[in-house]
């Protein structure tokens, strides 16, 4: 018996041990022509086994030949009373190599070898011992078909022999072994057709032939095992349909098909296999109604149809029987999926993603107490969902992506503790993210990408500890990051693309790095790592009512949600006030022009007058006397005019209106001129003196008859004054939204006011000074009503352009702010004062504020203007104030540069001299009417 020693290279070294020692033995052994009766020979069968097998682990050392009984082996057990080895017992012992047959079958006591979790290889032995009742070689290398004989081991009970690489058909007989209960083949690569005659006497009652490469029908007779109680044939390729006779299997509690090629519509005779707990058609080429007569499985506990070709409803059943899981997933059902009153709630999950549903989900889905997951992706399920989800407080997965809800994200999301995926993505949610998903704290992943969400991140996300994964790309989500969002520890996708997000990005190592392509395409957003910007911003940049400390503030959290509706309503007064504010801006007089004339006289003889006699002996002091003296200093004729101890003549009587940057006080020049005197309220900010008295120059260098010029300045270390000419007339936002109707501006009035501001803006950048501010209330009109533009280039006066500071000066937010403000690697140029110089256009033409706070919305001018010209209804939005003659064709023209001057992305604004050019060609072809009516 040679080939019995032809052993695995691995085992040669016990081997060539093996045939030394044993060599006679293993004669005897061979050669022995009645089985082995001594307890001797259990012995030596087992050590002839051994040999075959590398034993890396050692599991077998302690088999020895020179034991008398291997009764005592590890993972041997003995018949007590004969003393015969009856059962092996080695599962997951790392053993490798082949069984050998004759060892095997000298081992004619055995009931029961159990090999499985090894590593045997090789064919299966084409005998078994003798009396063998239960196998089990699962989940081992075993290779080769099935040996025919195995159809003749009668007192085979059990036979396990899955998860191995066995090949070929499955013999035919087989099902005839009058004591098999339970035949496990799955997980081969068994091929072919399975063989019939499945007698009525069968035994059997656990066949698994899934994951195999069987092809053919299902054999017909099956059913004729009558005791079958699980029949798995799932993950073949078998054709047909099922076969009639399985309706005798009353006993069936799990019929598996799923994953083959059957067809055909189902017979409605399944119902009678009223034993049926499980029940897998999944992934087959079944069609046609699902049939009612399936509700005859009483005991129905799953159910998965899923991935075939049924039409028609969703069976009512479905949602009647006490069923725990159900999936139809992947057909083409269509319809209402209505949840009675009746519904058994038993479900624990549920699949009807992939269908063709309509219809509303009703809020009676939160009978389903005890789902736990809910898929109803890609149908076409519309409406709201409903706040009765709050009742599904198992929920752990919710799926409704792909469909056309609408309405808002339900608050009672948030008391779906349980919940971790919850995703919604592709529909048409609107509203905001509600503040309670913070309390969905076990929440993994939450997709609500691709809707119509507006409002802020809620700061409550940051609670969300868990969270793995957040997209709400594709959304139109507004304001700035919560910074809390920094907290989340377990993120690794955070996409918030195609938004209209703002600000700084959260300071953590993931925000650090966050790729590009998850922030990309947003209002601007900024990554205080390395300052870059992202998205093309579509927006302009509009105050946020919810943030106290204006729309850039970095380490502001922007204070949350809509819900706090009473906060935000308190911010909108606060923000009242903060315009009200603005409209006396600096170098601005807000009083009439013979009620300031009134009082100019009376104040003339005292404030200056009184100032001007210190100043001559200051003056001739030397700059390093001090810090509470300084110089005033007077550009051109008026430079010893005047004198000021500077914070006398600061008398709040003469107060006329406070900015970003200071306070405006009204005075009179010795020689009768009156002027505006701003006090910097910066002063911490300011730079050296040197500095400031350079700046200051070159503003005051610049003159032009649409400029308020800057007529001089005052300096110490605690206070800087500028002196301005005093413009009489009021400011244009004072005209044009705090004048009755009567003496609202003229279509005229407005032409000119926009080209006057416009050659005041090319002025300002020809002298390379870029106003930074401006706004209606920063253009005073004079007394012939010629636009003055005031307030220009203060920024220069501090010590280095920083955006986040500026913003906070100036209150460009309220609308005029070109987006790559919020951008710091984005350099500012002079196209900041075009697009503000656009806003200005529309705010002239429609007489509205550019940023509008409705009691719940935010109307953004250049977004109001730009949809009602797309829309084709520009007219609506011009002032119906409007007076003079003027034609529509003409302002679409005006309207239209506005826009364009407003485009988001500063290289696509004309400079200020083509805007000039522009103008005037809109001028000229109306020619002297439009003087005449000047005039
Ligand atoms: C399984 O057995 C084969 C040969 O029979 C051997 O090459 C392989 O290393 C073994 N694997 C393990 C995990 O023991
Ligand atoms: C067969 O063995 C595999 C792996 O050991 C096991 O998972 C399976 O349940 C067994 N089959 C039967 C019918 O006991
Ligand atoms: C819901 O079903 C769809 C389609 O069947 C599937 O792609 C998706 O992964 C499921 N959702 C979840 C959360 O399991
Ligand atoms: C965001 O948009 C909402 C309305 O869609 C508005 O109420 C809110 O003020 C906006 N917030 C910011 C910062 O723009
Ligand atoms: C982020 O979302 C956008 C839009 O949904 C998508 O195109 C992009 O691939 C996503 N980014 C990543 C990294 O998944
Ligand atoms: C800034 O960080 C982002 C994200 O890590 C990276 O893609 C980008 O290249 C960085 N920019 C610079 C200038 O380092």
């Amino acid at each position: 018996m040679i080939p019995l020693l032809s052993l695995s290279s691995s085992a040669a070294a016990m081997a060539a041990a093996a045939r030394l020692l044993f060599l006679p033995f293993l004669v005897l052994l061979a050669t022995a022509a009645e089985p082995a009766t001594s307890v001797n020979d259990d012995v030596l069968a087992l050590v002839v086994l051994k040999s075959g097998l590398s034993d890396p682990t050692g599991r077998l050392a302690s088999w020895s030949e020179d034991a008398d009984r291997a009764c005592a082996w590890p993972g041997v057990s003995c018949d007590p009373r004969r003393g015969r080895v009856d059962a092996l017992d080695l599962s997951e012992a790392s053993l490798s190599g082949r069984l050998p047959r004759s060892a095997l079958l000298r081992l004619d006591a055995l009931r029961s070898l159990a090999l499985p979790g090894n590593n045997l290889s090789g064919p299966l032995p084409d005998a078994l011992p003798p009396n063998v009742r239960a196998l089990d070689l699962s989940g081992n290398a075993l290779s080769g078909a099935i040996p025919a004989s195995l159809a003749s081991c009668g007192s085979l009970v059990s036979l396990n022999l899955s998860g191995n690489r066995l090949t070929g058909a499955i013999p035919d007989g087989i099902w005839s072994l009058p004591s098999l209960r339970s035949v496990d083949l799955s997980g081969n690569l068994l091929s072919g057709n399975v063989p019939g005659g499945f007698p009525r006497s069968s035994a059997l009652r656990a066949l698994d032939l899934s994951r195999n490469l069987l092809e053919g029908d299902i054999p017909a007779d099956v059913g004729e095992a009558g005791l079958l109680k699980s029949l798995d044939l799932g993950h073949n390729s078998f054709t047909g349909g099922l076969p009639e006779s399985l309706s005798g299997l009353s006993a069936l509690s799990f019929l598996g098909v799923g994953g083959n090629a059957l067809s055909g519509e189902l017979p409605a005779w399944i119902g009678e296999m009223a034993a049926l707990e499980r029940l897998d058609l999944s992934g087959n080429r079944f069609v046609g109604v699902i049939p009612d007569g399936i509700s005859g499985c009483k005991n129905l506990v799953e159910v998965d149809l899923s991935r075939n070709a049924f039409t028609g409803e969703l069976p009512w059943w479905l949602l009647g029987l006490p069923l725990q899981r159900a999936s139809v997933a992947g057909n083409a059902l269509s319809g209402w999926v209505k949840v009675s009153d009746d519904a058994a709630g038993t479900l624990q999950t549920l699949d009807l993603s992939g269908n063709e549903f309509t219809g509303a989900i009703l809020p009676e889905i939160g009978t389903f107490a005890k789902m736990q997951y809910l898929n109803l992706s890609s149908n076409s399920i519309s409406g709201q969902l409903p706040a009765s989800i709050e009742q599904m407080v198992l929920l752990e997965v919710l799926d409704v992506s792909g469909n056309q809800l609408d309405g808002n994200l339900p608050p009672e999301i948030g008391s779906v503790v349980a919940l971790q995926k919850l995703v919604m993505g592709r529909n048409s949610l609107t509203g905001g993210i509600p503040a309670q998903i913070g309390t969905c704290s076990s929440l993994i992943t939450l997709d609500l990408s691709h809707n119509k969400l507006t409002g802020e991140i809620p700061m409550t996300m940051g609670k969300l500890t868990s969270i793995q994964v957040v997209d709400l790309s594709e959304n139109m989500l507004n304001g700035t990051l919560p910074m809390e969002l920094a907290n989340l520890a377990s993120l690794s996708v955070f996409n918030i693309s195609h938004n209209l997000l703002s600000g700084s990005l959260p300071i953590s190592s993931f925000f650090d790095s966050i790729p590009d392509s998850f922030i990309s395409d947003n209002a601007g957003l900024c990554s205080s790592k390395n300052n870059s910007c992202y998205g093309v911003m579509p927006k302009p940049i509009v105050f946020n009512p919810n943030s106290s400390s204006g729309p850039l503030s970095e380490d502001a959290p922007s204070s949350s949600s809509n819900q706090h509706h009473k906060k935000m309503l308190l911010s909108i007064s606060t923000l009242i006030a903060i315009v009200g504010g603005a409209v006396i801006v600096i170098g601005v007089v807000t009083i009439t022009l013979l009620n300031l004339r009134a009082r100019a006289k009376s104040s003339r003889s005292a404030l200056p007058t009184a100032l001007s006699d210190d100043y001559h002996s200051q003056s001739t002091q030397s700059p390093e006397n001090g810090a509470n003296s300084g110089k005033l200093v007077m550009f051109g004729r008026g430079s010893s005019d005047f004198s000021a101890d500077g914070h006398a003549l600061l008398n709040r009587d003469c107060e006329l209106g406070r900015g970003g940057f200071g306070t405006v006080y009204r005075a009179v020049l010795r020689d009768g001129q009156p002027v505006a005197i701003k006090k910097l309220t910066v002063s911490s900010l300011v730079k050296s003196e040197d500095e400031f008295r350079q700046q200051v120059k070159l503003l005051g260098k610049v003159r032009h008859h649409n400029i308020v010029s800057l007529r001089g300045f005052y300096w110490t270390s605690s206070l800087q004054l500028l002196i301005y000419e005093f413009v009489p007339g009021g400011n244009l936002h004072q005209h044009l939204h705090e004048c009755s109707e009567e003496s609202s501006l003229s279509w005229v009035e407005r032409f000119d006011i926009i080209m006057g501001v416009a050659r005041a803006l090319v002025h300002l950048h020809r002298h390379g000074v870029i106003h930074f501010n401006l706004k209606s209330s920063n253009v005073l009109l004079d007394t012939n009503g010629e636009p003055r533009v005031g307030d220009y280039g203060l920024v220069n006066l501090l010590p280095m352009l920083d955006r986040y500071v500026l913003s906070s000066k100036i209150q460009s937010a309220l609308g005029y702010m070109a987006p790559e403000f919020t951008c710091r690697t984005v350099k500012i140029t002079e196209k900041c004062d075009v697009y503000g110089f656009g806003v200005l256009i529309l705010e002239i033409l429609t007489g509205r504020r550019p940023v509008q706070y409705l009691e719940d919305d935010v109307i953004v001018l250049s977004d109001l203007v730009r949809a009602a010209l797309e829309e084709g209804r520009l007219e609506d939005c011009l002032d119906p104030r409007l007076s003079g003659e003027f034609s529509m064709e003409e302002a679409s023209v005006i309207i239209k540069l506005g826009l364009v001057c407003t485009s988001q992305v500063p290289s696509q604004r004309p400079d200020m001299a083509e805007v000039v050019a522009m103008l005037e060609m809109v001028r000229i072809p109306q020619g002297s009417s439009s003087e005449d009516e000047l005039v």
